[in-house]
């Protein structure tokens, strides 16, 4: 695992989203899986910005996103999906065909996951994956459990996790859906190339947990080290529970 440590989340940001230019610049068709959540914020911005300032061009890439709730579809305010159109979709060049995303109002679910793998196998596999980091450890909504589900799946939250993201859902847990539709870990460790995101002292126990390992389900995270093209970038408050030299 290479570890980046930045001043700031949005030093963070400015880098990455650089980084990414970058790669799409290199690779015009590149295949690119992306997250929710508050860590990534900062990067839409920035990938917004250099799209205003004509310094990106998304017209050839294709996005996979990591997950969606259970029971919610692009016209729920509370999806994922209706995030990153805010965040992102709605404000720069992705081909609507191009952005692919769990349904979580599929009649069938089962079938929406295998329609999704099969998705991400024709598009030639995810290039870069983004994630973030879930505060127990779970990457995407693969929650601490003793075994992973290696598809994408659909999972049942952990209340911690409920609790988490009832901040997207006027504070309201009980409105929190109870299950979710993942990639799963095996999905997320055929990517190509992974940068995990993780800002704030709130991260800094499990980022270090991560690190240090064990690699063990019950930190999905960890699962991490296996992979051969990882990079974890995190900011200093996020990295205070790290070993120095
Ligand atoms: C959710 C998402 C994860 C995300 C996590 C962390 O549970 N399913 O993919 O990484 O939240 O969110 P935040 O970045 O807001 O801490």
């Amino acid at each position: 695992m290479r570890i980046r440590i930045f001043g700031s989340p949005d030093q963070l940001a400015h880098a990455l989203a650089r980084s990414i230019a970058g790669r799409v610049a290199a690779n015009a068709g590149l295949v690119l899986g992306l997250p929710t959540g508050d860590t990534p914020v900062p990067l839409y911005r920035e990938l917004v910005a250099l799209y205003r300032a004509r310094r990106i061009d998304f017209s050839q890439t294709t996005t996979f996103n990591l997950d969606e709730f259970d029971g919610l579809g692009a016209g729920d305010s509370c999806s994922y999906r209706a995030f990153m159109q805010r965040h992102l979709f709605d404000h720069v060049n992705v081909p609507s065909r191009q952005i692919q995303f769990l349904d979580g109002r599929a009649a069938d679910r089962a079938a929406e996951c295998e329609r999704y793998e099969r998705a991400i196998q024709r598009r030639g596999g995810i290039d870069l994956q983004v994630l973030g980091l879930g505060a127990n450890g779970h990457v995407g909504f693969n929650e601490p459990a003793v075994a992973l589900t290696a598809a994408t799946h659909r999972t049942r939250l952990t209340p911690a996790t409920r609790r988490a993201n009832a901040r997207w859902f006027g504070n309201q847990v009980s409105e929190v859906p109870r299950h979710a539709l993942s990639m799963g870990i095996a999905t997320i460790l055929h990517s190509r190339h992974i940068v995990l995101l993780a800002t704030g002292a709130r991260k800094a126990g499990c980022v270090a947990r991560m690190i240090n390992g064990p690699i063990t389900t019950r930190l999905p995270a960890s699962l991490l080290h296996v992979h051969p093209a990882v990079e974890v970038w995190i900011d200093r408050a996020a990295a205070v529970n790290l070993s120095r030299g």
